[in-house]
């Protein structure tokens, strides 16, 4: 979450999605609008044809090593993990009281006039608050999105004066989710390192005090969501990405697997769950931190609350030694710090998979 220099970044106007579609509601203006290769929903359509993406079923995970279920369920695990880097989760054990309260703040707060949020921006350069992040330059083109992010834990990443006073009780409930969901990155990182055949405390242990940050997006409907993109491919730089998405949620993020972007189709009360660019390096790219990005709807608006759960910034990160074979299966990252490597994520702008070029190991 270190932020750049700001004076040594142009990044031109930087039109408020939500304010923009109030005053020209049919416009699109040109700095949002994709490269034909680059457009969001013409070549969705056919990924509809496309096997859905895998569902975890957690409360079989939670009857431990004594069951039929918990094995299989472990293996789901694994090859959700090997081969799509995605899956969503079921009886996850968050209750639904925390994840509506989240939701409900979440959207008062993008209701709330410019001005008010304004209080809290995301300045060039930097990842926490109210704005677009990873824009860089003044012809970069923007995504169709407002976002809003904070730094959770530990409390020294924390910029007290971009958490809102309005609505009332957002940080209240930004702290409850988050409690909940740190205990769900923990757990999921146990079974991991189970379905891996590790230790089940190898990565917690390895991580120290963890990093976690939120980020809510909020996507406007767009006349021409076939011109634009929500969010700008890319592959998350945390260990796991857990995503919410409002509910009745259309159909927004899309996973490129075999060169096709695939659509996650929302599960009533499940959540979305990735590995991160991360757990790809520590796997030795066994399992891979898959690009994705959001597409936008004609009609309907969708807001998603994301939380990045990754190591301490002093940690360093290489292949696990485990999982490396200078035989069968040569260590394919370097090491380096992982506060290294945020920083370096967060001073480029979205571009697929290219942040971890900063840790391959080219031959
Ligand atoms: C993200 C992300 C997808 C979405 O915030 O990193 O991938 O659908 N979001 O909001
Ligand atoms: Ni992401």
């Amino acid at each position: 979450m270190a932020p750049l220099p700001i004076s040594s970044i142009r990044v031109g106007k930087i039109e408020d999605v939500q304010e923009l579609i109030k005053s020209k509601p049919n416009k699109v203006p040109e700095r949002f609008i994709r490269d034909t290769n680059e457009r969001g929903v013409s070549v969705s359509l056919k990924t509809h044809l496309h096997q859905p993406i895998p569902v975890i079923d957690l409360s079989k995970l939670s009857k431990r090593h004594t069951h039929d279920d918990f094995h299989f369920e472990i293996l789901k695990l694994s090859q959700a993990c090997e081969d799509w880097g995605f899956f969503q989760i079921i009886n996850h054990g968050i209750e639904v009281d925390e994840v509506d309260d989240i939701e409900k703040v979440a959207k008062e707060f993008f209701e709330m006039p410019l001005e008010e949020k304004k209080k809290y921006p995301m300045e060039p350069g930097t990842v926490q608050g109210y704005g677009q992040a990873f824009i860089f330059s003044e012809d970069q083109k923007l995504d169709w999105c407002n976002m809003f992010a904070l730094g959770v834990h530990p409390p020294s990443i924390r910029n007290p004066k971009l958490w809102p006073s309005e609505p009332a009780r957002f940080s209240e409930s930004l702290e409850g989710y988050s409690k909940e969901i740190r205990k769900l990155c923990k757990r999921l990182l146990t079974y991991i390192a189970i379905s891996l055949g590790l230790q089940e405390e190898r990565f917690e242990e390895l991580f120290g005090e963890a990093v976690q940050a939120v980020r809510m997006n909020y996507y406007p409907p767009c006349s021409s969501p076939d011109l634009v993109l929500g969010l700008s491919p890319h592959s998350d730089g945390s260990a796991l990405t857990v995503l919410q998405q409002s509910k009745d949620s259309c159909v927004g993020l899309q996973i490129l697997k075999d060169n096709t972007w695939v659509p996650v189709v929302p599960l009533p009360n499940a959540l979305v769950i990735n590995i991160g660019d991360t757990v790809e390096v520590l796997t030795n790219g066994k399992y891979k931190s898959v690009e994705h990005r959001a597409v936008t709807n004609r009609e309907s608006e969708r807001l998603t609350i994301v939380t990045f759960y990754a190591p301490n910034y002093e940690v360093d990160i290489e292949p696990m030694g485990e999982l490396v074979d200078d035989e069968t299966n040569p260590c394919k990252y370097r090491s380096y710090n992982h506060g290294d490597y945020s920083y370096h994520y967060v001073s480029n702008k979205l571009q697929g998979k290219k942040s971890l070029d900063f840790a391959k190991i080219l031959n």
